[in-house]
Formats: structure tokens, sequence, C-alpha cells
């Protein structure tokens, strides 16, 4: 990676949007200058960016006149007002948010699963759900290797997902419950301290929540295969830092427990950790803060034939968000893609 570039992070101030500051900078990534944004309200602020701290500026349409990559983590309505004129003007963005995620013309990319999906990119790349990514790395090398016909997800997902007001909303509960204060909900719909929640993001029509069908949705579309059937049941609880997910798949072909332990133990990004006779299982308050994803109870479904069963854990806001956000960002880099092809497949 021998090109310096001019990078920008909007939503910077928030909870992925400084992980992601972090993470640029613990990766090295190759950056000549480092623009920080976030919305009027935090304009002359400072965040952290290694020992320095960086002005964050109000994000505007014109803002993007010499970026050449921009990785977003405003929300889903900042990114569909401003990605379409970073493109336009020529800056090459990775969004975290889900508001281009199954849009045709916008790669969902895991870089250890379909690097290669970059190739087509127009100036918009999507960054997928955190629940789906941490999952698709873990099942990819079993979807070559055996073939999965479907998979039943039950996630356990932090407050972290929700960004800095959901990891506000959890202290501040436990501070009032143990003060014997009521403690408010301004964030979920039900308290979530000492809580789990069976409910994330807004429910559909089909009474499924749509971060249930995001993980079905973006699963097909980066395996790029729409024979592999998804069902999910995605439930909040009460962790800052880590989503955990049961996961039950069945393949074609037969896989033993003991292959699959190590098929993954060879796959890029995951780290098998699974030895039950020592306690020995992925637990999101021992992997906050790294960058792989945790694979342990690995063991066969003896219920139907090819069935498999396994525990997935990762840092949600890291490897779910600004880590693969960055893996995006130097992968582009590295396959010298590091520009928008037309600067009007997008308009603002
Ligand atoms: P701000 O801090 O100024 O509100 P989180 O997901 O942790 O809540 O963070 C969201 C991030 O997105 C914050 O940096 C927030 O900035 C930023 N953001 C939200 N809406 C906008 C917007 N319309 N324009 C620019 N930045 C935005």
């Amino acid at each position: 990676m021998s090109k310096e570039l001019s990078v920008a992070v909007v939503g910077a101030t928030g909870a992925v949007g400084r992980e992601m500051l972090k993470t640029l900078h613990d990766r090295k990534f190759p950056a000549a200058s480092m623009r920080v944004f976030a919305s009027a309200r935090s304009a002359g602020s400072e965040v952290p960016f290694g020992d320095e701290n960086l002005t964050v500026e109000e994000l505007k349409e014109d803002v993007f006149a010499g970026i050449d990559i921009a990785v977003f983590s405003a929300g889903g309505a900042a990114s569909l007002k401003f990605s379409p004129c970073a493109a336009h003007a020529g800056c090459v963005v990775v969004d975290n948010s889900a508001a281009w995620r199954m849009d045709g013309r916008c790669p969902l990319v895991v870089p250890e699963v379909n690097p290669q999906h970059l190739e087509k990119h127009q100036g918009i790349i999507a960054n997928p759900n955190c629940s789906t990514i941490q999952m698709v790395v873990a099942l990819k090398p079993v979807h070559d290797a055996a073939k999965i016909k479907r998979i039943v997800v039950s996630t356990y997902q932090a407050v972290s997902g929700t960004g800095q007001k959901g990891i506000e909303e959890l202290e501040r509960q436990v501070r009032d419950l143990f003060n014997g204060r009521d403690p408010e909900n301004k964030v979920y719909p039900h308290r979530i301290a000492f809580n789990v929640l069976p409910h994330i993001d807004v429910f559909l029509e089909n009474d499924y929540t749509k971060e249930e069908m995001k993980m079905v949705n973006e699963t097909v579309k980066i395996f790029a295969d729409p024979s592999v059937k998804v069902t999910a049941t995605c439930a909040r609880v009460p962790v800052f830092y880590g989503h955990s997910e049961s996961v039950n798949v069945q393949t074609e072909k037969k896989i033993t427990a003991k292959e699959a332990r190590l098929l993954l133990s060879r796959a890029p990004g995951v780290f098998v950790y699974d030895n039950p006779r020592e306690n020995m299982y992925p637990l999101p308050a021992a992997h906050a803060g790294e960058d792989p994803v945790f694979v342990g109870r690995i063991r066969e479904d003896e219920s139907v034939e090819n069935g498999l069963n396994m525990w997935i854990v990762a840092d949600n806001v890291r490897k779910g968000a600004a880590l693969n956000a960055v893996q995006i960002a130097e992968e582009l880099l590295r396959r010298d893609l590091v520009r928008v092809p037309d600067r009007n497949a997008f308009t603002p």
C-alpha cells in the first residue's frame, strides 16, 4: 500500500466513528490527511486520532472535494443524503449504515468472504450489519466445504450496537436500580438493565424485525447464493460490547464437528476457542476489543441429518463495524479501486 490518501471519517463523534479512527490509526492506514465530520451539534469539538486531537467539522454537501475515501457511520438518514454527494465529488464511500446494503449498485462486503465484489463498485460500498458480519465469517468455510442449505440463528446483541446512546442507557439504568430509583426507558421500549429484549430495530409486516430480515437478506447477498435459507431471532441483552450468536446450520454434505473445528481453525479472521471440558468457549466480556470472530461449542446437531451447532462471538463495534469498514478500505487500496468510475452513478 504505497499511495497516501486523503481520508475522512463521517460520524466521528459516535461509538463506531471513534473506533474507526482508532482502527485507521492502529492499522497504519496510509492517510496523508484525516478529516472528521459530524452534525452541527459537534462542530468544533475534538476527537482523538493517535496522540493527536482532530477538530470536528460540520458535515455539508460540499465538503468532499479532494477527499479520496470516506468511512461513514452517521446513520441511515445522513448516509442517504451525503453518500451520493461524496461519490459525485469523486470520493469513495464505505458506509456502515443500512441505507445502501440492498442497493444493486452497492457491493456488500466482508473482506474474508467476498472481496471480489468490490471490483464492480460504483462509489458507495456497504458495510454489512454487525450480526451478519460475524456469522458469515464463521460460516463461509462451512459453506465452501459442505454447502449450507439452512441457517437458524439466535442473537444476543450488545447495547453498543445502538450507538453511544445505548451504552449510556444501560449505564444509567444500572445506576438508577442500585440507587433505588425507577429507571427511565429513553432508547429501548423496555428496561434493558437485567433484562432481555427480543426486539432490535422496527417490526415489519411479517412480524420479524428489520434486524432479523437484515441477517436473512444480507447473508444471501454476501454469499451470492439465494439457495441459502436463513431464519433469525435477534435479542438485545445487557452487555456493553460483543454480540453472541447461537447458530444451527444444515448442510448438503456431512461435516463432522471435528472437521468443522479444523476447517474453522484455518479460516481467515476466525479463532476457534472450543474446549468445553476446561470451560473454554467464546464470551463477549472476554473478547471485547479483539479483532477475530471467536467460534466455540462446535457440535453435531443430533436431531437432523447433516446439522451443526456453534456459538459465535465478536466485538460488534470492531469486526462488526469499524474494523470491517477499514478492512474494506484496505482491500480497495490493495486492488487499486480507490476511485469513482462514474461520478453520476448516484445523484445527490
Ligand atoms: P453528532 O455527535 O454531532 O450527533 P452514534 O451511532 O454513536 O449515535 O453516532 C452517530 C454519529 O453520526 C455521531 O457522530 C453523530 O454526530 C453523527 N450524525 C448523526 N446524524 C448526522 C447528520 N445528519 N449529519 C452529520 N452527522 C450526523
